[in-house]
């Protein structure tokens, strides 16, 4: 059973600077003696980080099935592991992309049916795993190429402006569906902080639980 843990997700397209939020939101909460871990997606255990490889790997050309369920056996495993008895001791875990990331890139993304791969989660791993609170990191992509220039290539990066437009709009329609995403505009770091602080200080100071869903509507 969920003691009281709390799941906090980070999601946004490549390049969103979602990492540099989420180490400055775990300094935050340490700073404020909560009992707080970081995980990330896809890998996070020992076998998930060997099936990121693969996903990463720019050399290979996948199937947007077999892309799928590699998503979803690294985050079988990392539940497993980690996310279930993290919440079970009551830690604030928080995620460096999750299951909105499944929606966004290969619901929206690839085309796969959303309540396909709805059903597949809730069939995997029913509802307690889904996040209480989630900050979609918004930009527009034309905006980010730069940032994703710099950084090193992997496959998914190397896909098209016109790819990463799609999980932005796919990101912002699954917002749009359920109360529990909060929609970031990226500004400088600072300022793009304090907005997810703001976020968060509501939601835990108004008590703000939301209803478990994975798409709200
Ligand atoms: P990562 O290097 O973690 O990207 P970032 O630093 O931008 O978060 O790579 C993760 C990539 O995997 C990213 O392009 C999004 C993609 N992804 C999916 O397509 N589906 C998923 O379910 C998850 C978790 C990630």
């Amino acid at each position: 059973m969920n003691k009281k843990g709390i799941i906090v997700s980070f999601e946004g397209i490549d390049g969103s600077g979602k990492t540099t939020l989420v180490k400055k939101f775990y300094k935050y909460l340490i700073k404020k003696k909560y009992d707080v871990v970081v995980l990330h997606e896809p890998g996070g255990t020992k076998i998930g980080e060997k099936i990121r490889r693969i996903l990463l790997d720019k050399n290979e050309k996948i199937n947007k099935f077999c892309e799928l369920f590699l998503y979803l056996a690294s985050r079988a495993q990392l539940i497993e592991e980690k996310i279930e008895k993290y919440l079970k001791e009551g830690k604030i875990i928080i995620l460096d992309r999750y299951i909105d990331s499944t929606f966004a890139y290969q619901g929206y993304g690839r085309d796969i049916s959303l309540k396909f791969i709805e059903k597949i989660h809730k069939n995997f791993f029913g509802e307690k795993i889904i996040p209480n609170i989630t900050f979609l990191i918004d930009e527009k992509p034309e905006n980010l190429i730069k940032v994703l220039k710099n950084k090193r290539t992997d496959r998914i990066e190397k896909e098209s402006i016109e790819f990463q437009r799609k999980i932005r709009n796919g990101y912002l329609k699954l917002a749009k569906k359920n109360r529990r995403i909060k929609i970031i505009k990226r500004e400088n770091k600072e300022k793009t902080f304090e907005k997810v602080i703001s976020k968060w200080e509501e939601f835990i100071n108004e008590n703000r639980f939301y209803k478990k869903y994975y798409i709200e509507n």
